[in-house]
């Protein structure tokens, strides 16, 4: 019998398969290897083993099985890689298991608001007289019904309790409904929905759950064109990027997201077939959005109405990702047209928008001599003023001097003169943007192994492979083995089976991955063993040296001589060893 369903999950699911899902693996002998998705490289140093069912990356030594691949890939904690792997693998979470039990809480029950709320939107905009009306204006501007599914596009009717009442109904309370940002309660203590007479856009997180609501008004005279979710425990509008729960595996296929604002615009868009958008919902980039992306792409096309004069909210954002490594290019709209207006008139003209993109430099330049007259000195300074410091920050020499050369001409000045003026230019760098960043989980943390944590893992690593290098470790050499390698080897000679079953595997894994054409397993650990010898004698050495400094400070000559004795009794080893 299953005990968990953990183990259930884990004996259904194939993590080659899981793994393949998100990132492209090929074949590396027994195992399957690709780029890490979580470091930049260009080598494939991340290894899955399906054996052992688990994964590995040798760059930056993150590992784990295939909840941990789930957790890290997707940015969420056990609870949500349990319920993703369980639809997966098909298997029913049951209230009696404790993990599930544990993770429920409250903010199970929002998820569960949330998802109703949006099937009662959604039965609104089919069913309801209003809703209908709304339903037709959608497909008016030319959203088709697909889409209307596809993103669960609802209407709200234009009542004070209507969805408070279908919730409360259901058993949810008044305050959880409130949590769930679906209603307010008025200083006089009545309670009431927040979104009344709209055509409501869902919110997903990575995992297609909704979470919160984005309301656009309809017939209504209210000067608020979209009403949106507060923050709540499950939705923080600086953490999310709308439609990236749909768009994240086609941003890594293409290999670059599409940035647009509004989502009008992200519905046409990938109705358009650029399923490889998101939509920022307005507002600037933010760290953790742009920390998120980085997962799945550095490579940003964004189009969208890009204010980059003075220190506009936009123009924030974009040096932001610039600065965070993001290669930025720019999608631009002929007029003052957003891209669901163009795709509305014609949607072969975008996927040609698409793919004409613009350097930002070139974006710039173009936008700024549309705007200043480049033959009047005071519009030189002006143009100067707003496009020095872009191409200050230009990290390489050779691209920044072509487009100094390229101010120069077009302001008809001297090189010379632009180069120096770029000196006395102000960079605007991220921590001068205005951002407060909080909470944001640092880059992945590279763990940096020791010498001996290198030699002794390799030594282990080869004698699993092939288990008649044991003979070659003696007690001697285990006293310089850091300890986790060396109860590793203790189980192996005594036979038993390890006790570290994850640490064991990954030193399988480690060994098949460095697999190397006629090496001679036993004479590269007889190698590594001397060095690793070597390593502990110089370490005693040092150790004795710094005894004899201080007994010397301390003019005690018997413990002097006995170190000196120490010493080359020590050293009489090291060279023996050679
Ligand atoms: P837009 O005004 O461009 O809206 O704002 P839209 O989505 O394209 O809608 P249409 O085309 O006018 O119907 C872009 C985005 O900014 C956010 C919304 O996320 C919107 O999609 N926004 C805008 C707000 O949150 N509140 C507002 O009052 C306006
Ligand atoms: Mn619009």
């Amino acid at each position: 019998m299953i005990s968990s369903p953990i183990e259930e999950i884990k004996n259904k699911l194939d993590i080659v398969e899981v793994v393949g899902g998100y990132i492209k693996l090929s074949k590396a002998g027994a195992n399957f290897r690709a780029p890490c998705p979580f470091h930049s490289e260009k080598g494939p140093s991340f290894f899955v083993s399906p054996a052992r069912q688990i994964w590995h990356c040798f760059g930056c030594s993150k590992g784990g099985d295939v909840f941990g691949f789930v957790k890290e890939i997707e940015g969420v904690e056990f609870g949500d890689a349990l319920r993703i792997l369980a639809q997966k693998a098909g298997v029913e979470l049951k209230k009696q298991s404790p993990e599930y039990d544990q993770w429920k809480s409250e903010r199970e029950r929002l998820y569960e608001i949330c998802e109703l709320a949006c099937k009662f939107f959604e039965k609104q905009l089919e069913e309801g007289i209003t809703g209908k009306e709304a339903k037709k204006y959608l497909l008016g501007r030319g959203i088709t019904q697909e889409s209307i599914n596809k993103w669960r596009l609802g209407y709200s009717p234009d009542t004070w309790q209507g969805l408070s009442d279908f919730l409360t109904l259901r058993g949810y309370q008044k305050d959880e409904i409130q949590k769930a940002g679906l209603a307010l309660a008025s200083e006089r203590g009545s309670f009431y929905d927040r979104f009344r007479g709209r055509i409501i856009f869902p919110i997903f997180d990575l995992n297609s759950q909704v979470v919160g609501f984005g309301g656009r008004v309809f017939k209504s005279e209210d000067p608020a064109k979209y009403v949106n979710s507060p923050s709540t425990l499950l939705y923080d509008k600086s953490r999310i990027l709308y439609g990236l729960d749909k768009a994240k595996v086609e941003i890594r296929k293409k290999k670059c997201c599409i940035l647009v604002e509004g989502y009008v615009d992200l519905i046409m868009v990938s109705q358009a077939g650029s399923e490889n958008a998101v939509a920022t919902s307005g507002t600037a980039l933010t760290p953790y959005q742009l920390h998120i992306l980085k997962r799945y792409s550095e490579n940003l096309h964004t189009a969208f109405d890009m204010d980059l004069a003075g220190n506009s909210a936009t123009k924030r954002g974009i040096d932001l990702a610039q600065n965070q490594g993001f290669n930025v290019r720019v999608i631009t709209m002929p007029g003052e047209k957003d891209p669901a207006d163009v795709i509305l008139h014609n949607p072969q003209d975008w996927g040609k928008l698409a793919d004409e993109t613009k350097s930002i430099l070139e974006f710039y330049f173009e936008t700024t001599f549309a705007k200043i007259d480049s033959a009047d000195p005071e519009g030189k300074r002006e143009i100067s003023k707003i496009l020095l410091p872009v191409i200050k920050r230009i990290p390489s020499k050779i691209e920044q001097s072509h487009w100094v050369q390229e101010l120069a001409k077009k302001l008809k000045v001297k090189e010379e003169i632009i180069e120096e003026e770029m000196k006395a230019a102000k960079i605007m760098d991220a921590e001068g943007s205005g951002y407060v960043i909080e909470n944001m989980p640092g880059p992945s943390t590279v763990i940096i192994k020791n010498r001996k944590d290198i030699l002794a893992e390799r030594i282990a690593s080869f004698v699993i492979k092939d288990p008649k290098n044991l003979n070659l470790i003696d007690d001697d050499c285990l006293t310089f083995m850091p300890p986790n390698i060396q109860a590793v080897l203790t189980d192996l000679r005594q036979q038993k089976s390890p006790q570290d079953a994850n640490f064991t595997n990954y030193l399988s894994l480690k060994a098949e991955a460095e697999e190397e054409e006629g090496i001679d397993y036993g004479e590269e650990i007889k190698m590594c063993l001397m060095e690793i010898k070597k390593l502990g004698i110089k370490r005693r050495l040092n150790e004795i040296s710094q005894d004899i400094k201080i007994a010397e400070g301390e003019n005690d000559s018997d413990k002097i001589s006995g170190l000196v004795q120490k010493f080359r009794e020590t050293s009489a080893k090291l060279i023996s060893n050679i």
